[in-house]
C-alpha cells in the first residue's frame, strides 16, 4: 500500500484516480475546492475507509495549500497534481482575455508547483516518492495549431516547471514527470473525446506504478509513450 495525494479530485480524471486507487486498497488523500461537489468524491473514497482523507484547497492559494499540508503528518509516496482549467473563451493571439488567462496560468502552471513545494517534506519521507504533473499534449512546443493559446501556454509553462523540478530533485531520487492523459470525456474534454475516463486513468496508473528515477524529466502519455517537448 502506498499513500497517494490527488490534488483536484472533485470531478473528471482526479475523481476517477481517487476511485480506482481506493478500490485497489491504497491510502488516498484527495483534495477539492471549497464549494465543489463533495458527494461523488466521498463515494469514490469510501472503499478506502480510514485510509481515505479529504483536504480542501484552491491551488492558486498558497497559504491554503500550505495549511492543508500541515494536516498531513505521514509520508506521501505519490503526488498527482491534477487540478487544471481550460480558461476563458477569448484566448487567441489576436483576441485575448488577459486577466482570464493570467488566472489560468496561475492554476495550470503555478498551481502544481505550489502543491509540490508544500508537500515536499512528506514526499521526501515517502518509500518510493514520485511527482506527476497533469499536463497536456497541447503544451508541446512541437505541436502546431493556434486554438486555445492560453491553455497551451499554461501547459507549456508547466512542462518547463516539471523539467526544472525534475533536475532539482534528481539528486534526491524523486522522479518528476509531465503526463498527458489522452483526450478524455470529462467536463473539460467534452463528449466527443476519444477516451473514457476509466481507460485513461487505468493507463495513467500503470505508468505511474512503473516510474523510477530513470524516468525523471519525461513527458509521457497515458500509455507510457514519450511526447516531444
Ligand atoms: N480531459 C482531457 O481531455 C484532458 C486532456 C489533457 C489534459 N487534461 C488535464 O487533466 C487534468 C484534469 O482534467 P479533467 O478533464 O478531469 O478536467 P475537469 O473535469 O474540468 O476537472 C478539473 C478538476 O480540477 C479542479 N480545479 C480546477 N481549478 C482548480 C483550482 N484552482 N484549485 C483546485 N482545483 C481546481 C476542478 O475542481 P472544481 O470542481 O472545484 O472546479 C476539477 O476537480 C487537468 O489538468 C487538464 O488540463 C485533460
Amino acid at each position: 500500500m502506498s499513500h497517494w495525494l490527488i490534488a483536484g479530485a472533485s470531478r473528471g480524471i482526479g475523481l476517477e484516480l481517487t476511485r480506482q486507487l481506493a478500490l485497489r486498497g491504497e491510502q488516498v488523500t484527495a483534495s477539492l475546492r471549497a464549494g465543489s461537489r463533495l458527494e461523488a468524491l466521498e463515494a469514490a473514497l469510501a472503499p478506502a475507509g480510514s485510509r481515505g482523507r479529504l483536504l480542501e484547497f484552491d491551488t492558486r492559494d498558497e497559504s491554503a495549500v500550505r495549511a492543508a499540508a500541515t494536516q498531513v503528518t505521514e509520508p506521501v509516496d505519490v503526488l498527482v497534481a491534477n487540478a487544471g482549467a481550460y480558461g476563458p473563451q477569448r484566448q487567441s493571439s489576436l483576441d485575448m482575455d488577459f486577466p482570464g488567462v493570467l488566472d489560468l496560468l496561475d492554476t495550470n502552471a503555478l498551481g502544481p508547483l505550489r502543491v509540490a513545494q508544500a508537500f515536499l517534506p512528506q514526499l521526501r519521507q515517502g518509500q518510493k516518492p514520485r511527482i506527476v504533473f497533469m499536463s497536456s499534449v497541447l503544451g508541446s512546443m512541437a505541436l502546431e495549431g493556434t486554438f486555445n493559446l492560453g491553455y497551451r501556454a499554461s501547459k507549456a509553462a508547466l512542462n518547463k516547471i516539471a523539467q526544472c523540478l525534475a533536475d532539482d530533485l534528481k539528486p534526491e531520487g524523486i522522479p518528476v514527470v509531465a503526463m498527458h492523459p489522452g483526450w478524455v470525456r470529462t467536463d473539460m474534454g467534452g463528449p466527443n473525446a476519444t477516451l473514457g475516463v476509466e481507460e485513461s486513468v487505468d493507463g495513467i496508473l500503470r505508468v505511474i506504478d512503473g516510474l523510477t528515477v530513470a524516468d525523471t524529466r519525461r513527458y509521457l502519455d497515458y500509455r507510457g509513450q514519450d511526447i516531444d517537448w
